[in-house]
């Protein structure tokens, strides 16, 4: 348990804060634990499915940064909804400076 706090909106719209994060946790493993609809993690973090993404809230961008190339290409995959602040949850990992983060869970991809 941590003291680090994350708003998700679910897919359906559904918002909840978690206040209790550790540092080190993934975006994919909080939605995972709290059973968050839309967050899946096909691939258990590899960062090889892209059903774990999700939006960054906005004014979260640049602590949460841009994805790295493989990332870009497993987001690519899904670019029919692929948005600027696109993220895979499973490779945002909490840390202080994001304590207070919110983000959107993306709805699925048509491909
Ligand atoms: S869980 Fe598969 S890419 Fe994140």
């Amino acid at each position: 348990m941590g003291n680090l706090k994350v708003t998700m909106t679910d897919v359906d719209g559904l918002t909840r804060t978690f206040d209790d994060v550790a540092e080190g946790t993934t975006l994919l493993e909080l939605g995972k634990l709290h059973g968050v609809a839309g967050i899946m993690g096909d691939c258990g973090g590899a960062c090889a499915c892209a059903t774990c993404h999700i939006y960054v809230g906005e004014g979260w961008s640049d602590k949460v940064g841009k994805p790295d190339d493989i990332e870009f290409a497993m987001l690519d995959m899904v670019a029919d909804v692929m948005k600027d602040n696109s993220r895979l949850g499973c490779q945002v990992r909490m840390s202080p400076e994001l304590d207070g983060l919110e983000v959107t869970v993306a709805p699925a991809s048509e491909y």
